[in-house]
């Protein structure tokens, strides 16, 4: 298969540039397209064969669910039971990075939901993604476009790296805005909702606007005891990772420099920092992801640093302990599990020159 590539310029388009590519969904294949959080791999959500397309393209395990994208929040009435909750949240924030898990209608085939009875459904603001879906007449089942368990893509260049023949169509439309995922919630009761995955509308904000409570699952911060049963069934499984082993760093200012620039030294680490510790590290393996107090630029170049990190001629990468509040409960959830919960304390590291 030889993917095309659409070139689209999102704040200057006619809707008839993406007519290839809503055929292409229509006709049951397989588009990458961008949205506001990443890219994302997708087809039509009403058919089973489309949806095992994705799975195996992304070599995704079957039971790890698909979401469901919408031009418009009201589409959600074909596919889900909603309630008035959902008309609240989606007041607050659709279009826009949240996702809601409902009970699903059988429009939806299981395929999609891998097996579970409830659907993830999200209306993306991207308008490219937007148009997209309004022009293929269909809902888009759309996982990110990485293979199952490496760093999500942020512009078509990394999607392709990973797709080249995998799909038929990539439509560019430049750097995803956000750069981290949606945040997923589940609807639980009247006035509550379950936090399954952060990202870039946050508890507090979801709360204050939607009227509700919110409940953060364990999986969010923490990681899943043997054997669990994971609520979101995409916690189970090792995700954003780089190919190198990476491990955080938590501790004083000015422990954790000295911990960075020893780990360059003595194991030709790269380190992911902060703009702010730049000055004090080894150049050639630093990767600048942001301002220490900026959150949003540190998740608009999280999956970039990942993956420019994984491609420096290095044996290991470190990174800051992001704090677990605000956009930073996002950033921790997605490098705690990049660094298969590997975390270490500068303050009170033993001094890596006098390491065996
Ligand atoms: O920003 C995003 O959400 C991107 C863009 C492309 O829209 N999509 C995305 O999809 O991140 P994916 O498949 O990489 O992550 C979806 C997560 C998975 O962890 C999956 O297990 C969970 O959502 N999920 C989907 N449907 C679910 C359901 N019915 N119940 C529980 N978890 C669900
Ligand atoms: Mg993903």
């Amino acid at each position: 298969m030889i993917t095309r590539v659409l070139y689209i310029d999102p704040s200057d388009f006619k809707e008839s540039e993406l007519v290839p590519a809503a055929d292409v969904i229509k006709s049951g294949g397989l588009v990458i397209f961008p949205t506001e959080t990443v890219y994302g791999i997708g087809a039509d959500a009403t058919r089973p064969e489309c949806a095992a397309k994705i799975y195996s393209a992304k070599g995704r395990p079957s039971d790890n669910p698909l979401i469901v994208h919408l031009a418009d929040p009201s589409d959600a009435e074909q596919y889900a039971y909603t309630s008035p909750l959902f008309y609240r949240l989606a007041g607050a924030f659709m279009p826009g990075p949240l996702t809601v898990i409902m009970p699903k209608k059988d429009s939806i085939p299981t395929t999609v939901t891998g097996g579970l009875d409830s659907v993830a459904v999200r209306v993306p603001s991207h308008p490219v993604a937007n148009a997209l879906i309004r022009l293929s007449g269909l809902p888009i089942a759309a996982p990110s476009a990485n293979i199952s368990g490496r760093p999500s893509a942020t512009n078509a260049g990394y999607a392709l790296r990973d797709f080249n023949g995998r799909a038929d169509v990539i439509v560019d439309g430049g750097e995803s805005d956000c750069g981290l995922e949606s945040t997923i919630v589940r609807i639980t009761g009247r006035d509550s909702l379950l936090l399954l995955r952060p990202g870039a509308v946050t508890p507090d904000e979801i709360m204050k606007k939607a009227g509700c409570v919110l409940e953060i699952s364990d999986a969010v911060t923490g990681k899943l005891a043997e054997g669990e049963r994971p609520l979101s069934p995409g916690m189970k499984y090792r995700h954003y990772s780089p190919s190198k082993p990476l491990t955080l760093v938590s501790g004083s200012r000015e422990a954790r420099i000295r911990f960075f620039r020893k780990a360059q030294e003595t194991e030709n680490a790269a380190v992911i920092c902060y703009d702010e510790q730049l000055p004090h590290l080894r150049r050639e393996n630093a990767i600048p992801a942001g301002g220490e107090t900026d959150l949003e630029t540190q998740a608009h170049r999280l999956f970039y640093a990942l993956r420019a990190a994984d491609s420096l001629p290095c044996g290991s990468i470190y990174a800051n302990l992001p704090p677990a509040s605000g956009l930073g409960l996002a950033l921790y959830n997605r490098l705690i599990r990049a660094a298969a919960y590997r975390i270490e304390d500068a303050d009170s590291a033993p001094d890596k020159n006098t390491r065996k």
